[in-house]
């Protein structure tokens, strides 16, 4: 539940005593300043009243109520350039040194942070010698309990981290990953307001742009925000009163939560409606944020053949940003860290619209196929699924939007994997992921072994992420 309101229980200052004269100035004193403070939050309140107002227009939304506000702060939009090696050996003043009580989250491991340190250095010898970092990178842990990265570590770390993710076939470009140095942002409205501009960012009039946005780590005085959406760009789902879904069977759980914290669906409801984002600070609770129109793109799909196809009036939203893994870096954690590729056609057409718990459209598309759906050897299924892949292809591409196709993906991860080796890399891959959820013994993934053991810095998501996501709940912070 979001945590109360933060106008405060007046019933304190309510209670008579028989007072001493110096004790009539100090409950005056602390009168007062209960008035400020009342005011302060009264303020603050309307402020995210007329949020509520401002945003609920289109979306009919209200936003939770927050547990105090803070002041959005803005921060470079992009990762400062690489320029040598400007190391700070200091806790950099976002870190607060330690003075006992523990937020929860515990100090970053030493021999974690080193390792990250040794690859840094090793691949950019332009950083100069490793060990007067590690010595500074070990006071300020003595210091602070943590750590703040260099901008050259923390752009090095994210594109390392990309390279890493044993799930991705689009690796080959892990240098190209644009990185949003935004770790001075730590209220709910500054994460939702840059993850927008990262739509927009990242969507870039059509030519998509690798990139993630970096928010405030998790340190031992202070917890990270947390954003509870799996991406940015989710559509809902409403469970009919025949038994049915209207939208995304995936997200039926998290909508009905939506709607039960206030979120109030477009009317008509319809199969792409797009859910609210959802930001928790340990602070402000969960608060909710509708998208902005412009900044949700969208292809409606065609065929290139079928010209009743476009009458099923499917589509997809054009940029994969997935916001609830936590970026893991030398041991520092930084959980909201939305980062985008593009998207492979099949992630759409195969898994979105043809897997029986999502869109499920393989039925509909082969009946209207006219094919004989009684009989599995007639292989209607794998028909229809070829059809709806060339669909989305196709308008992805005619509507000028990044995609790539299974077959070409595949091959440029071989050469990922080449480069990869070449360099010395061991190139984590789980094989169950990576080959392609159709024709996969049609691409060169398929036919053989990989490396499996997991390594750092990477991408992890943890049971309580997975659980808001899919769950709508509960919160990080109780
Ligand atoms: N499979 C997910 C989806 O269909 C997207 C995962 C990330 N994909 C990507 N190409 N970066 O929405």
């Amino acid at each position: 539940m979001p945590g109360t309101p933060g106008l405060g229980d007046p019933g304190w200052v309510a209670r008579a005593a028989p007072l001493t004269q110096g004790a009539v100035w100090l409950t005056v004193a602390v009168l007062c300043l209960g008035v400020l403070v009342g005011l302060r939050e009264m303020v603050a309140f309307q402020a995210a009243g007329r949020r509520v107002r401002d945003g609920g227009r289109r979306w009919g939304i209200a936003r939770w109520p927050g547990r105090g506000t803070q002041r959005t702060q803005r921060a470079p939009r992009e990762a400062a350039p690489a320029t040598g090696c400007p190391v700070a050996h200091r806790p950099h003043p976002e870190v607060r040194p330690r003075s006992g009580g523990a937020a929860g989250s515990t100090e970053v491991d030493r021999a974690e942070a080193e390792e990250f340190l040794r690859m840094f250095h090793a691949e950019n010898p332009v950083a100069g010698p490793v060990e007067p970092r590690i010595d500074a990178v070990m006071r300020e842990i003595d210091a602070t309990g943590t750590y703040w990265h260099t901008p050259e570590e923390l752009a090095f770390g994210a594109r390392a981290a990309w390279r890493n993710n044993a799930r991705c076939i689009g690796r080959l470009y892990w240098r190209s990953l644009q990185v949003r140095d935004l770790r001075t942002v730590s209220d709910a409205a500054g994460v939702a307001d840059h993850c927008f501009e990262h739509l927009g960012a990242a969507f870039n009039g059509g030519k998509l742009r690798p990139m993630i946005s970096v928010f405030a780590p998790d340190t031992p005085t202070r917890r990270a925000p947390r954003i509870w959406n799996e991406q940015l760009i989710r559509y809902a789902g409403y469970e009919q009163p025949d038994g049915s879904v209207l939208g995304d069977p995936r997200y039926c759980a998290f909508t009905r939560e939506m709607m039960l914290r206030g979120w109030r669906p477009p009317l008509p409801r319809g199969a792409f409606d797009v859910l609210p984002l959802v930001v928790e600070t340990s602070e402000e609770g969960p608060q909710m944020f509708p998208l902005p129109h412009d900044k949700v793109q969208e292809v409606q799909l065609e065929h290139p053949e079928l010209a009743w196809f476009a009458d099923l009036g499917m589509r997809w939203h054009a940029v994969p940003v997935i916001s609830n893994s936590q970026l893991v870096i030398g041991g520092v954690s930084y959980p909201a860290a939305p980062f985008n590729g593009w998207y492979m056609g099949t992630e759409i057409g195969a898994r979105n619209f043809g897997d029986g718990d999502r869109y499920d459209l393989v039925p509909v598309v082969a009946e209207r196929m006219g094919l004989d759906t009684t009989d599995e050897a007639s292989l209607w299924r794998d028909r229809a699924l070829v059809e709806i892949n060339r669909a989305v292809l196709h308008s992805f591409r005619t509507s000028g939007v990044s995609i790539t196709d299974h077959h070409t993906e595949s091959s440029r991860f071989l050469t990922h994997l080449e480069r990869e080796e070449r360099a010395g890399r061991r190139c984590p891959t789980d094989w169950s992921w990576i080959v392609p959820p159709m024709s996969g013994s049609q691409t060169p993934v398929f036919h053989r072994y990989y490396d499996t053991e997991d390594q750092r810095p990477n991408f992890v998501t943890d049971d309580g992420a997975t659980r808001r996501a899919l769950q709508g709940g509960p919160p990080a912070f109780g």
